[in-house]
């Protein structure tokens, strides 16, 4: 009898149930004897043996369904080895709870923080074997990661939305995109819903520069112009400052987040009504898109057949349009961002794009 452990930790996003079910299906189909464990919550479950039994039951109609079966949550790599506020040590507690179970294998969804924390369960002795999610699309090891399609979906509708009431008021819109750090999510939404100007926190941008692509915009007779903005989108001027200035910056920082800064600088600049758009969590949640259910399933079959060859210390992952294993050791601690000299930059440029550079 196989016993494996299974949880979702960090931000959830689209396709977490499909490709769960897919590791279930996966294992089920093989006629292996195995029972599945779901930790509650994340890592908060596997911390203080918070988990149920699953059933067949559990996968059945999930393959549609957004969010995750499992509750998840955020338990910050940089905290794992802290004791709690009640002293107890949550590696050691983490693996208690493993061999308690008895379990073979730990299956774990998530995004950067997470794979961390799967690696150093890898490294402390624990067979584990991780998928890659995030609707940023910011793991590095992938080319791509499941949510994020079905966020760009999300994303690129509310662009395209605004696009219509952007036209009758002769308006400048900003929607802000999710990601802090990367601004994949953004660039393809941006791309999708025929931005004019994409803000992504790998390129800073020079508020004089939108102010131009604006002003060109409208000697062109358009009504109207559609700014795609990243959460984490920086101005050259930031960007420049020293991580104690940028704090002390943002501790007084009067702004809701860097989109109103951005729409308040353009009005004092050129005029020009503004209107800020912040889909938030709109981005991750609903079904996962069509790709994302196939993405996932795929994802989970081959993490299925990993932990079948008793293959341990790997996420899944996508490279060059086939599904591979990485080392956990290889990708933890590492963000995928974008270049800003990658062709995808070079060609939206081409087609006119302004990036605030
Ligand atoms: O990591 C995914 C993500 O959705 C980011 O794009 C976003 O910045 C962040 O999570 C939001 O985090 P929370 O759900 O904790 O507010």
């Amino acid at each position: 009898m196989m016993r494996i452990g299974m949880l979702t930790s960090g931000g959830d996003c689209q396709a977490l149930n499909a490709a769960m079910r897919g590791v279930v299906k996966c294992i089920a189909h093989s006629g292996v004897e195995v029972e599945f464990y779901g930790f509650k919550n994340g890592y908060k479950g596997l911390i203080y043996g918070d988990f149920r039994m699953l059933t067949s039951k559990d996968f059945s109609g999930i393959l549609t369904k957004g969010g995750t079966i499992l509750g998840s949550s955020r338990t910050p790599f940089k905290t794992i080895r802290e004791p709690d506020e009640n002293g107890l040590d949550k590696v050691e507690a983490m693996k208690q709870n493993y061999y308690k179970l008895q379990l073979d294998c730990l299956v774990v969804l998530g995004g950067n923080g997470s794979q961390k924390t799967a690696n150093l369960l890898s490294e402390e002795g624990l067979n584990v074997v991780s998928l890659p999610k995030t609707i940023d699309n910011d793991l590095w090891g992938t080319d791509m990661t499941f949510g994020f399609q079905s966020a760009v979906d999300v994303a690129t509708g509310v662009i395209d939305n605004i696009h219509t009431t952007a036209d009758s008021h002769g308006r400048v819109f900003i929607i802000e995109v999710m990601g802090h750090k990367v601004g994949w999510l953004t660039l393809n939404a941006g791309l999708a819903g025929g931005a004019d100007v994409i803000l992504i926190p790998e390129i800073p941008y020079d508020i004089g520069k939108i102010c131009d692509a604006i002003k060109a915009r409208d000697e062109r007779g358009s009504r109207f112009t559609i700014i795609a903005v990243a959460e984490g989108a920086i101005s050259k001027k930031d960007a420049k400052l020293s991580k104690k200035e940028y704090k002390e910056k943002m501790a007084n920082y009067k702004y809701p987040s860097v989109s109103y800064e951005i729409a308040e600088a353009i009005q004092k600049k050129i005029g020009h009504e503004v209107r800020v758009t912040v889909p938030g969590h709109m981005q991750r949640g609903g079904a996962p898109d069509p790709y994302d259910r196939v993405f996932a399933s795929r994802l989970g079959a081959e993490a299925g057949q990993l932990i079948l060859n008793k293959e341990y210390g790997f996420m899944v992952a996508y490279k060059n349009r086939e599904i591979v294993k990485v080392p956990l050791s290889e990708i933890a601690g590492k963000l995928k961002y974008v270049s800003p000299d990658a062709s995808i930059i070079k060609e939206a440029k081409m087609l006119g794009v302004c990036f605030g550079d």
